[in-house]
């Protein structure tokens, strides 16, 4: 096969020391992964049975249509069979021996602050939080949502759900009131767990001040939320003028202790919904992703296993947050699956200082670390000497998600972090991907190229396409896409199946539209070239320009926004806003802090624009479409560039536009 052939001379390999990799020659992953596509039933059946199942899955387990001519999509794996994931992370592990391995290493946001959790101790209270929550008349099928910051309490809250076959919608803890009341009553959640607060650095974060705000625009929407769960942060109490409103709000040290400390799990079908993460999209709001048991579990498992190449009693360590899908899949139930020792970080990475993250390497032996580009880059401006103070000789295989990583912080990622010991898997995947889909594999005979996604994984099947929707072959670029189907997908969109055929398999029938641009070299590997909607990537954050037009546009002054994404050298896009006021007398200082302020409210501090452009008007086609790219060009100084802007309205705008930069 072509794709793992010529080895070019920018080719670095890793190569693993100390034991041998899962994957040990490109002839045993050209094996597994030929097995993979030609009998995709039969592959996933071999890797299922690495888990525990109540009911074993039918043998015809696998179907699916990705074609809309076709009638519904879907796709359903393990059919027939029943198994429960809380059960394959926890009482697997604690019933072959490994109760009294630590599950949980916390580190909280000061560098004293740790807490270890054995898997048997995570084992109980998972228990307990289900029991009550079964106290609570929560069923199966039911959502919770869980508003927490990283302690150890939110993957707890996570599998306690899956145990009773509850469904878990995790909001990460950086969204406003506005967002997370439309979240709860988008899927309608009864029970809030969430917590007094948080610190961020030297910043408090007043959780339940904002719990109580979202819960009563949820009241005035006419949805009731009848129970939070509060988690105290002693760090972090709760601020001045916050209370407790008794009929609703109860504290989790008075009411999870006194439950029992056993709960038998769930059985649940293959296809029964498991989570549901909202993520962003190019249009309208946000998008309920759902994931199902089954299918999730082996795929989150068995990637986990092989890109990570990951053992039970592995320290493996990601910087991301339980609110984005990294966190569910790589921090929570990947490595759990394996029975590895996680680190959950409470802290950011430049807090007290620059060497945090060294700091933690060195003192918990992390094997395996994953983060974001945006960190790397963020960290690698202040120098080696942060690092190198460290002991990173524990480190095996590093790993990089979010967002194109450059060749300057990848190559400071495998040189000075790595000491070009550890392979970096560049994984790309998404939250309706649910598991990894393009990455390296460690493993000397893996050979990496700096900045490329390089191979699939087992069972997927990426495929470059034409605006027209033909498959690019051989070398070339174009949108990528997916064909056939894999376990970890997402099944639908919460309460909008018809949003999910429109977005995902209506552009190119019979494919999944990833929504991102694709080049293939010679060797066959893959180079993720951004994304081709209007969706932008800030920081490794998914943030859609219609939301945030939308929130700006929601304020009373202001009569039309439009927002492009342009690049940064730390965050990889920064948000630009191109703002209409209804009176433009109000342009200036005063007027760009309120737009922020209003941006921050509502959806979070992460989505406010980095500029605000006056606009008197917007360039527009002769049918009122706004014309980003001549937008995008202007914000990056590149009006040489613009192209052809004859078929604006009026073309006069752009120089109009042009001159009021930076005012
Ligand atoms: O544009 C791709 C980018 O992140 C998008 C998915 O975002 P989200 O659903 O929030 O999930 C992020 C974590 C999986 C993709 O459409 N992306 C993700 N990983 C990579 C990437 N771009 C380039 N290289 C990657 N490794």
């Amino acid at each position: 096969m072509h794709r793992l052939q010529v080895l070019s001379k920018q080719l670095t390999s890793g190569a693993l020391t100390e034991r041998p990799s899962t994957i040990s020659s490109s002839a045993d992953y050209e094996r597994l992964y030929k097995r993979s596509i030609e009998d995709p039933n039969g592959f996933w059946a071999e890797m299922a049975k690495d888990f525990v199942w109540s009911k074993t899955w039918d043998k015809d387990h696998f179907k699916s249509n990705f074609n809309v001519n076709n009638g519904p999509i879907f796709t359903h794996w393990f059919k027939g069979g029943k198994t429960n994931i809380a059960f394959n992370c926890l009482d697997r592990w604690v019933a072959a021996g490994r109760g009294s391995q630590p599950c949980f290493l916390w580190e909280g946001n000061e560098p004293h602050q740790q807490r270890t959790m054995t898997y048997s101790d995570v084992l109980a209270e998972v228990c307990r939080l289900s029991n009550w929550l079964l106290c609570q008349g929560v069923k199966m099928g039911d959502t919770v949502s869980l508003y927490l910051p990283m302690v150890c309490e939110l993957p707890i809250a996570m599998l306690a759900c899956a145990r009773i076959g509850a469904v878990h919608s995790v909001i990460f803890a950086g969204f406003s009131a506005d967002s997370l009341a439309q979240r709860i009553m988008d899927c309608k959640s009864r029970v809030v767990i969430t917590s007094t607060g948080t610190m961020r650095g030297t910043k408090p974060v007043d959780l339940k001040g904002i719990v109580d705000k979202a819960l009563d625009l949820c009241n005035k929407g006419g949805h009731k939320v009848d129970r939070a769960l509060v988690v105290e942060d002693s760090s972090c109490p709760l601020q001045p003028g916050v209370g407790f409103q008794a009929s609703r709000d109860v504290w989790w040290h008075q009411h999870i202790p006194q439950q029992a400390a056993q709960c038998e799990p769930t059985w649940v079908d293959s296809e029964q919904p498991l989570f549901l993460l909202y993520t962003s999209g190019s249009t309208g709001n946000p998008k309920g992703v759902v994931h199902t048991t089954g299918g999730y579990m082996v795929g989150a498992g068995v990637s986990t296993k092989y890109v990570f190449d990951m053992q039970p009693g592995d320290v493996y360590w990601s910087t991301a947050d339980c609110g984005w899908i990294t966190g569910h899949t790589y921090l929570t139930y990947g490595p759990l699956l394996n029975g590895a020792i996680c680190v959950l970080f409470g802290s950011t990475p430049t807090y007290p200082d620059q060497a945090r993250c060294w700091q933690v390497i060195e003192k918990y032996k992390v094997r395996q670390f994953y983060t974001a580009p945006t960190l790397l880059r963020s960290l690698l401006q202040h120098g080696d000497d942060w690092v190198t103070k460290y002991d990173r000789s524990s480190l095996r295989v590093l790993g990089s998600v979010g967002e194109p990583i450059n060749e300057h912080a990848w190559h400071w990622f495998h040189e000075v972090v790595g000491e070009k010991r550890c392979p970096i898997v560049d994984t790309w995947w998404q939250t309706e991907t649910g598991t990894h889909m393009i990455t390296p594999l460690p493993g000397s005979w893996c050979k990496l190229k700096p900045g490329s996604a390089s191979l699939p994984f087992f069972g997927v099947q990426p495929v470059l396409l034409s605006p027209e929707g033909k498959e690019v072959t051989g070398h070339g670029e174009g949108i990528l896409a997916i064909k056939g189907a894999w376990p970890g997908m997402a099944r639908t969109l919460h309460n909008d199946h018809g949003r999910y055929e429109s977005t995902y398999f209506a552009p190119f029938s019979g494919y999944y539209f990833t929504g991102d641009g694709a080049r293939r070299d010679e060797d066959g590997y893959i180079w993720i070239t951004g994304r081709v909607d209007d969706v932008i990537n800030v920081s490794g954050h998914r943030i859609g320009t219609a939301e945030v037009e939308g929130a700006l546009a929601e304020h009373p002054l202001c009569a039309e926004a439009a927002v492009v994404g342009v690049d940064h050298p730390i965050k990889g896009q920064s948000i630009y806003a191109y703002v209409t006021l209804t009176d433009a007398q109000r342009q200036g200082k005063e007027m760009r802090q309120i737009l922020v302020d209003h941006v921050r409210k509502t959806i979070g501090p992460f989505a406010v624009p980095d500029v605000i452009h006056w606009a008197p008007s917007l360039p527009k086609t002769r049918s009122g479409k706004i014309m980003r790219r001549v937008l995008r060009k202007i914000a990056m100084g590149q009006e040489k560039e613009l192209g052809d802007v004859s078929t604006l309205a009026d073309p006069s705008v752009v120089d109009l536009l042009i001159s009021l930069r930076g005012k």
